[in-house]
């Protein structure tokens, strides 16, 4: 018979519905992370008959779905979160979004979800920046995040492939995740809850792979610390912290500084924060970042809290972070484990000299301080 091939995504396609009550934008001091939403969204239907439809972008408005909607039963839903930064000079840029899309079409196949063309969705999420351009504040360190999500919306109660879905993109202009400098944080390495199993989700950016986490968090909370270390194994290997990917900073035996985070298996998201964070330690032994000593190693590689607890009594841990796109680095400066704590040193700025390292080199690339391929221009 003859191969059809079911339309993919074409911008060519895209409808724009203007708002006609556009609202105003909070004065950014006041902004809370994921709480105000922009003017417009993006809107793109699919079903397993027709593939994918025509874009909208329309008003930011309700969704309307059947009860029966199998992404209410069945958790059918995945979402990508990356940054929109505007210059003084009006240059808006998406921050290395080619790895949401590649993230987000593999995330879709794990759940029988539509795959999409890439930079078919990053046009689209372009023009929707820019028509919400006065949305992006321009204070240091805030940035419009973009929520691009994909849901299943065939209305069954049976499992199995969604035959229609629904991918939409929202927008949220947010501050700094610390306001008025780094606040360290203090992490529960939790030895009750996991947060991913080998041959598990944890590696996919699932909606499902999140609500199970607020539970834990509270928890820890109610012990007086913030997010959750999660471990994995009898071993008590470091996975993730809270939302985030986790960099310990070590002092080797042989004296050199050595950058570990876990390698990317079933259990560790592949972060974009992670990788910005690798590639730029990588390239410090070509073309070297002030800050870094130069004697300085990067590893990818298990680590247990066994050999974090020796180093920490040999007084050879330098640092411990979180990584992620939310709040870029966030530095831990306690870490409770088999009821005991752990202290991790912080510099006087409350981030260790490496986190801080990241944090200005990929702040700097954000916001375009820095000239790097890594900023697309809308
Ligand atoms: C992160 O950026 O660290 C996240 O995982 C996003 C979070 C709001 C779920």
């Amino acid at each position: 018979g003859e191969i059809t091939t079911l339309p993919d995504i074409d911008p060519l396609l895209l409808r724009i519905l203007p708002n006609p009550r556009p609202g105003t934008p909070p004065p950014s001091s006041k902004l809370v992370f994921g709480k105000t939403f922009t003017d417009h969204m993006l809107t793109v239907r699919w079903t397993s008959a027709g593939g994918w439809e025509a874009p909208v972008i329309g008003p930011y408005a309700p969704l309307s779905l059947e009860p029966s909607a199998v992404v209410l039963h069945y958790a059918n839903a995945l979402f990508e979160g990356l940054k929109a930064y505007r210059s003084n000079t009006g240059r808006i840029t998406l921050f290395r979004p080619d790895m949401n899309m590649s993230r987000m079409n593999r995330t879709a196949e794990r759940i029988a979800l539509p795959t999409f063309s890439g930079p078919a969705l990053i046009e689209l999420i372009s023009e929707l920046v820019r028509l919400d351009a006065s949305w992006i504040p321009q204070e240091p360190g805030h940035s419009l995040y973009v929520r691009p999500t994909l849901i299943g919306t065939q209305n069954a109660l049976g499992v199995g492939p969604s035959t229609s879905a629904l991918l939409f993109v929202i927008c949220s202009p947010v501050g700094p995740y610390y306001k008025g400098g780094f606040k360290p944080i203090a992490l529960l390495a939790t030895t009750k809850h996991v947060r991913a199993a080998p041959g598990g989700i944890g590696s996919y950016k699932l909606a499902a792979n999140y609500a199970p986490g607020i539970i834990p968090q509270l928890e820890a909370a109610m012990e007086g610390y913030a997010q959750n270390l999660w471990l994995w194994g009898p071993e008590h290997f470091l996975t993730e912290v809270g939302t985030m990917n986790l960099f310990v900073v070590l002092r080797r035996e042989d004296g050199a500084t050595e950058l570990v985070t876990p390698p990317l298996n079933d259990i560790i998201l592949p972060g974009v924060t992670r990788d910005s964070v690798l590639s730029l330690a990588r390239s410090h032994s070509s073309t070297p970042l002030p800050g870094l000593p130069e004697n300085f190693i990067v590893s990818e590689r298990a680590i247990t809290m066994p050999e974090l607890v020796s180093a920490s009594k040999a007084g050879r841990l330098l640092e411990v972070f979180g990584a992620g796109t939310a709040a870029i680095v966030c530095p831990v400066d306690r870490i409770g484990y088999l009821g005991e704590d752990i202290i991790v040193p912080t510099g006087e700025r409350g981030m260790g000299p490496v986190s801080e390292v990241m944090y200005r080199e990929i702040v700097g690339r954000q916001t375009g301080v820095i000239p790097s391929d890594w900023a697309w221009v809308v």
